[in-house]
């Protein structure tokens, strides 16, 4: 038996990096026979940014609607929101004391968010935020994390605190791994091709899930590509690589047999099509979504189940973890 655990923030709205980097792979691994799974939104890791407190409970709702949209089958995964567990929260202030600042100051999200957010933005939570990831996945005995390249690191480290708790006080957690989707673990910004497509970006730079056909239409005929005009997958070519990977994964088609389809037209046509095929397919998303988020009944009743299988599971293993430092 194998415990797949992963989460997402409700800081903002989703994109389709959230969607093909991680979530679909959710769903669509759910089938493997012996797995486990558990899916989670992770509200605590969201208020590392400042967050309207209306908001945040709204989006946490969208993103659990979404989860059931995307195909996550609460039959087949235990779906929670992290904040209604307290273990999360309890064995990050534990793991704490096996993960040193050197470490953490390390992380290339710490780096890269705290340089941009300024001195008022440098929260602790911010810098600690790992910590609490790695309690996410401890805390289920998870052998595999799946996420986007933009994770590996923290689950890395994840893995030394589990490692570094087990050699101090006997076998306790299991060591998790990182899985990454094999196409699409990095999908990149529409407007610079060497970041990845994020919320906190400029607004023509990614593709949300809610975003309307036009609007998808608009930001794919915008995306910045080279001036060679010719559609092929390639390291030098990074820009037209990131728009067939995210055709390759709308259409179900091979990325050779999009090159080839291609190979007698330019990036306008193709960008247009790409515009047309997801907007296509995320509206079908949308109309399912808009059903599934109205029914507040049945999502209350998906996320009370979630949340109580999920709090089962934390506390036992928060009692072997007292029990082992004495604290129980
Ligand atoms: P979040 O909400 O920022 O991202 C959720 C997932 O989406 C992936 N992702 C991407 N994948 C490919 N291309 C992109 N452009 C892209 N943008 C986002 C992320 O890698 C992630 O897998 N810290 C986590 C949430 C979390 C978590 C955990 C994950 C909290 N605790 C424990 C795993 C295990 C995060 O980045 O969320």
């Amino acid at each position: 038996m194998k415990r797949i655990v992963s989460g997402i923030k409700p800081s903002g709205d989703l994109t389709i990096g959230n969607y093909l980097g991680a979530m679909k792979g959710w769903a669509d691994n759910q089938f493997d026979k012996g797995n486990e799974n558990f899916f989670f939104i992770a509200n605590l890791h969201a208020i590392t940014v400042k967050q309207d407190p209306v908001l945040l409970k709204k989006r946490t709702l969208d993103i659990a609607a979404w989860l059931l949209t995307v195909g996550v089958d609460p039959n087949r995964s235990v779906i929670f929101i992290q904040s209604m567990i307290p273990a999360h929260s309890e064995i990050c202030w534990i793991l704490n004391n096996y993960v040193t600042m050197g470490e953490l100051g390390k992380m290339t999200q710490y780096k890269d968010k705290s340089q941009k957010s300024g001195k008022e933005g440098q929260l602790a939570g911010l810098f600690d935020y790992p910590v609490l990831m790695a309690g996410d996945v401890l805390l289920y005995d998870a052998d595999e994390i799946p996420v986007g390249v933009d994770q590996v690191q923290h689950v890395e480290l994840s893995r030394t605190i589990a490692q570094r708790f087990n050699n101090q006080h006997g076998e306790t957690f299991r060591i998790p791994k990182a899985t990454l989707s094999k196409t699409s673990a990095k999908i990149m910004s529409l407007s610079n091709a060497s970041e990845k497509m994020s919320k906190s970006e400029s607004g023509d730079s990614y593709i949300l899930l809610e975003d309307e056909p036009d609007t998808i239409i608009r930001k794919f005929k915008r995306a910045v590509t080279d001036s060679e005009n010719k559609i092929s997958y390639g390291k030098d070519k990074p820009e037209i690589s990131n728009l067939l990977t995210i055709y390759s994964e709308f259409s179900g088609k091979k990325i050779a047999d999009i090159e080839n389809e291609y190979k007698d037209s330019g990036y306008g046509k193709f960008k247009t099509d790409l515009g047309e095929l997801v907007a296509g397919k995320l509206s079908e998303l949308q109309k399912l979504y808009f059903e599934i988020r109205n029914d507040e009944v049945r999502l209350a009743n998906v996320i009370t189940e979630g949340n109580s299988n999920a709090g089962i599971i934390a506390s036992e293993k928060m009692s072997l973890v007292k029990e082992k430092l004495g604290l129980h």
